[in-house]
Parts: C-alpha cells; structure tokens; sequence
C-alpha cells in the first residue's frame, strides 16, 4: 500500500479501471479531529471533477440536514469507501473496496472520530462486514473493530435515496439529528428549544 500523506492520498494505481475512469484522487474532506465522519460510497461525476466528496446533489441533501442539526459541511469529515470514481457511476467491486481499504483505516484511526456515519448500503456493509438491510437498520449503532481500535459506527440512507422516494428524506434528517446526538456536535435536541426561542 502507498503511503498516505497524513489523511490524503496522492498517487495509487492498485485498481486498474478506477486509474482508467478516474480524473483524480478524491480524498476526504473536514477538520482532521472531527467528531463526526460521514462515509459514502465511491466520488461520482461532480466529485471526480471537483475533487472533493459529496458536492453533487447527494451533497446537497446532506449539507441541508446537517443545517437543520446546527452543523456546517466544515464542521464534519467526509470521506468515501473508494476514491477513485468508478466508471459509469457502476458500484466499487470487491478488491477495490479491499485496495482502498486500508486508507480508510488510517484516515479512521488518525481523526478518531467519536461516530462514522455510514451513507447507504455499500459503505455500510463495507464498515460493519456484514450484510445490512439499510431501510430497516437505519439509526442503528454498534462498535466495529478497525484493526487493534473499536469506532462507533451508525447506520444511514444514502441522502440520493431522499431524491427518489420522499418519504426516506424524513427518515435520513432523524438519522442525522442522532449522529449529532450520539457525536455530542450540533445543537442535539436543539431543534425544539430552538423553536421555543422564537
Ligand atoms: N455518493 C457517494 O457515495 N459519495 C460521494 O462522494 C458522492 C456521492
């Protein structure tokens, strides 16, 4: 594995396709402490192009329900299972996710989150190893062993699943407001005393 430049990777060429189909490495983005760690899948178009996670409409979706909790894009990590975009938008296969794994770890363990947020099915079974039935376990928690270290992980939608069924966007915003909960950022039950304030 190539070494990583603090949270950042610079040069990899472990997955042949992903060399091919890519622009560029898509590392994680936020403060290198945070609290709060939001795991997608794998950069698509607009993030390839951008170099930088979640600032497609997913983005959107998800920078709007960490408004809602208080929180700024600034104030969370976001970084992806693979950082590489994968050609036609098509889901990371095995030995990518494999290759990229270990730089998820050391990116994990540098910034010692207090919670990792999964966003939808792929990332989530990526970080727990197992099968995870998305829909029903969102808003679950349960400690995951990265290497020698257990990190707190919390199952969630991806925020793309909010733009093709309406009724997930109010499961995925309550999921939210627990990750900032369970992380102790954001104004918590804040929502209510904040109404109060007005
Ligand atoms: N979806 C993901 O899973 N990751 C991104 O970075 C953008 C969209």
């Amino acid at each position: 594995m190539e070494e990583m430049d603090g949270l950042c990777v610079r040069d990899c060429t472990r997955c042949p396709e992903l060399v091919e189909s890519r622009s560029r490495i898509v590392n994680g983005t936020g403060p290198d402490d945070a609290e709060l760690v939001f795991l997608g899948e794998a950069p698509g178009a607009n993030e390839d192009s951008e170099g930088e996670p979640f600032v497609g409409r997913s983005g959107s979706v998800l920078d709007s329900a960490l408004r809602d909790v208080g929180l700024a894009r600034a104030d969370v990590r976001i970084t992806n299972c693979v950082r590489c975009r994968p050609p036609e938008n098509r889901d990371p296969k095995k030995d990518e996710l494999a290759n990229c794994r270990g730089y998820l770890e050391t990116e994990l363990r540098r910034v010692d989150p207090s919670l990792v947020v999964s966003l939808g099915k792929v990332p989530s079974q990526h970080l727990l190893g197992r099968s995870v039935a998305v829909t029903k376990e969102a808003g679950t928690v349960e400690d995951v062993r990265i290497g020698e270290e257990s990190i707190r992980a919390l199952v969630c939608l991806h925020p793309a699943a909010t733009l093709y069924d309406r009724s997930q966007k109010e499961t995925f915003e309550e999921v939210i407001a627990r990750a900032a909960d369970v992380a102790g950022v954001g104004e918590g039950d804040g929502g209510q005393s904040s109404l109060g304030d007005f």
